[in-house]
């Protein structure tokens, strides 16, 4: 791929729009407003805090990235969404229990004014959830229509210039890529079939894809990881990314594990298990939801321990992961993990460790920074995945039979050498010979 010759910038407002406006959505969207206003700063996204190093080591320029990369403010941000139920963003974080009753009421007006648009929802793919805010159509492929037609009215009608979308809707249940989902004709077949292996995050992905605007995936259901949206993508132009936000447990297991492997130590067994209490847990309480995020939480210790390359230090690993949905936790869950490794002559050890996190807390600042950097890789005309947004997710989307890079610190490395790339800045290899020279 080419440098792109110039980058738009990022003038006019931003529309961010977030299917699903439970938890993690009003967090963000309240979070964004209260930094706006002074009242909250937006701790844990590196839009708004992270520096960069440009240059040597002996005379470095550390800009910070909003000043070095053209990102849209946040002033510039106009929040919209969809849900299956009708409550404004103000009484569903009231509901979702996470900030502070007067964190909520300092921005309560403007939360107030973001309705949720009617939800395009099968409750197939999430039985645990009855909403009554839907839409109706005779096909998916009217579904798609309807929400074209939200898109551009809700830019219209905030006077944007530009839209990114980010799921934050439920885990849907468990599937697998089928018939339609190989190319682009046979999508927009299976869409006028209603074919049920079309799923309703699926709708939202294809909708925005025609519409020419990003989409990112926080969920780990296929949404817009499949053959013929990444067909789509191309050919419109248009970013992604995905899947399923990376933040608690998985977060800390993507510091942890390439940290033992890096010194080669063994890894006989890896036990996680979390309680949380919110609607995501209520979601994921359910057996075909919990194998699509069971099956995204899984498939990272594989892909950084490598056993087959390492089967004397992690052939016979045993990795468990187990959700349970503990209603009086509300939001704030806990993640423990026992960890059995081994060292010198195979003699075992053990680590454990209870994060006792908050798990929209530590997504909102995810939401916030893809919608950004989604936005910039639109305007630096990037299409297609988005593998340098990988540090963002626990099922990074890459392309086809490529290994996904679950190295939290790599994959700084590499979103942090994308921005210096597009800027025309000399990549860090973090040789440093010339140095010693
Ligand atoms: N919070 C985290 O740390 C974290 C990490 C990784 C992934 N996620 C994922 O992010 C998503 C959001 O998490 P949350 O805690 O906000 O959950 P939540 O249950 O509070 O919110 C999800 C919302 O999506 C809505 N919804 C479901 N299907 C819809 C549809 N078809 N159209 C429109 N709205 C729909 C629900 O009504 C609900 O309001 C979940 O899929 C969760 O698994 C969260």
């Amino acid at each position: 791929m080419n440098r792109p010759n110039s980058i738009q910038p990022a003038t006019g407002r931003l529309a961010v729009l977030l299917p699903g406006m439970g938890a993690v959505a009003t967090t963000t969207i309240a979070g964004v407003l209260l930094a706006r206003k002074g009242l909250g700063q937006p701790i844990g996204s590196l839009t708004q805090l992270s520096t960069i190093r440009l240059g040597r080591r002996t005379s470095p320029r550390a800009p910070k990235i909003a000043e070095f990369v053209p990102l849209a403010r946040l002033d510039d941000l106009v929040f919209g969404g969809w849900d299956i139920f009708p409550e404004d963003a103000y009484s569903r974080a009231i509901d979702a229990d996470v900030l502070r009753r007067e964190h909520l009421d300092s921005v309560r007006d403007e939360l107030e004014g973001i309705r949720p648009m009617a939800g395009a929802f099968y409750p197939e793919y999430v039985r645990r959830l009855m909403g009554s805010h839907t839409k109706s159509g005779r096909t998916k492929a009217d579904m798609v229509g309807q929400l074209r037609e939200d898109l551009r009215r809700f830019v219209r009608e905030n006077s944007c210039d530009r839209a990114v979308c980010i799921w934050c809707g439920s885990t849907e249940t468990f599937t697998s890529p089928g018939r339609p989902h190989e190319s682009i004709a046979s999508f927009e077949r299976g869409l006028l079939e209603s074919d049920p292996a079309i799923t309703s995050s699926q709708l939202y992905a294809w909708a925005c894809l025609k519409e020419r605007i990003p989409f990112a995936n926080g969920a780990p259901n296929l949404s817009v990881d499949f053959p013929a949206a990444w067909e789509l993508a191309r050919e419109r132009q248009v970013p992604i990314a995905g899947k399923d936000f990376k933040t608690g447990q998985t977060l800390m297991k993507t510091v942890v594990a390439p940290g033992l492997k890096a010194r080669m130590l063994g890894v006989r067994g890896w036990f996680s298990t979390n309680i949380l209490g919110n609607r995501d847990g209520e979601v994921l309480d359910d057996p075909g939801c919990f194998k699509t995020k069971e099956t995204s939480k899984l498939g990272v210790l594989d892909l950084i321990l490598q056993p087959r390359a390492y089967p004397e230090l992690y052939g016979d690993l045993f990795h468990k992961v187990r959700i349970e949905y503990y209603p009086p936790r509300g939001d704030a869950k806990e993640g423990w993990d026992n960890i059995d490794l081994f060292g010198w002559l195979g003699y075992p050890m053990q680590m454990k460790i209870d994060f006792l996190c908050r798990d929209s807390i530590l997504a909102a600042p995810v939401v916030l920074d893809l919608a950004l950097f989604l936005d910039f890789a639109n305007r630096a005309a990037l299409r297609g995945t988005q593998e340098w947004l990988s540090f963002y997710f626990k099922s990074p989307m890459t392309a086809p039979g490529l290994r996904p890079e679950h190295d939290l610190f790599i994959q700084l490395m590499k979103l942090k050498n994308t921005l210096r790339w597009l800027m025309g800045e000399e990549l860090i290899t973090h040789l440093g010979h010339e140095y010693y020279d």
